[in-house]
């Protein structure tokens, strides 16, 4: 099966959860869009009413926007009961690498202001230890960025500029993106740490302790992992 099909199976599944007069999170990349597209035809068909998103990057907005689904602020709705997003590397205890699309920033600060976040992922995503399969994506401000990049070099990682064609990727804070290759990773809560006390990160890619459920797509069926 593609892994296309795959994500469609999960980001569909997903979106079964929503519930009417809930605030939700709509979460970015190839794999969300199912849920948030799936969410717009509930919408549009009855099934669900008085639902409010809050978008988690300037694309989703976008399709959210195309899609008719009714959209507010975090800074008018701060508490959301339940996001549905992506993830790039999930491990067993729900621990995950996102910001694979970039959108980083914005997913974890609607994470942590919801009360039940879905991953939704194709099974090609699951890993006994992150960073076994991807480089953790770390958002730092344009100034004084090379520094920041020989803090992660010291931090022992290889540390790549993420670029869009020839120029640097920018994030929709307008900040860029070091992908942080740290090979398999002992201790993902204690790597969060040291991230966060450098001033000039502005966020990483490791998602500690916030996913509730994780949806797996796999060739064998759809299995709803829950903590
Ligand atoms: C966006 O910045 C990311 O965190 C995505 O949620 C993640 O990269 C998963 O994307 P896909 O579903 O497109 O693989």
């Amino acid at each position: 099966m593609k892994a296309q099909t795959l994500k469609q199976q999960a980001g569909e599944y997903a979106a079964q959860f929503v519930e009417s007069g809930m605030v939700i999170g709509l979460g970015t990349g190839s794999t969300a869009i199912f849920a948030t597209r799936r969410i717009a035809r509930r919408i549009h068909g009855g099934e669900l009413r008085d639902v409010i998103a809050i978008p988690t990057s300037l694309a989703t907005e976008a399709d959210a926007r195309e899609l008719g689904i009714p959209l507010s602020t975090l800074e008018r709705h701060p508490r959301i009961d339940l996001t549905i997003d992506g993830a790039d590397e999930v491990d067993p205890d729900f621990n995950l690498i996102k910001g694979g699309g970039g959108a980083l920033l914005r997913e974890k600060i609607v994470a942590q202001a919801t009360e039940r976040l879905i991953i939704v992922v194709d099974a090609s995503k699951l890993s006994q230890q992150l960073g076994a399969n991807w480089a953790v994506p770390v958002e730092v401000f344009p100034f004084g960025w090379h520094s920041q990049a020989g803090f992660l070099r010291d931090l022992g990682a290889g540390v790549v500029l993420r670029k869009s064609g020839a120029d640097p990727f920018q994030t929709d804070q307008g900040n860029i993106i070091l992908d942080c290759d740290f090979g398999s990773i002992a201790d993902p809560a204690g790597l969060s740490q040291s991230l966060k006390s450098r001033a000039g990160i502005a966020e990483h890619g490791l998602f500690i302790g916030l996913a509730r459920d994780v949806i797996v797509a796999g060739t064998d069926g759809i299995r709803h992992l829950r903590k």
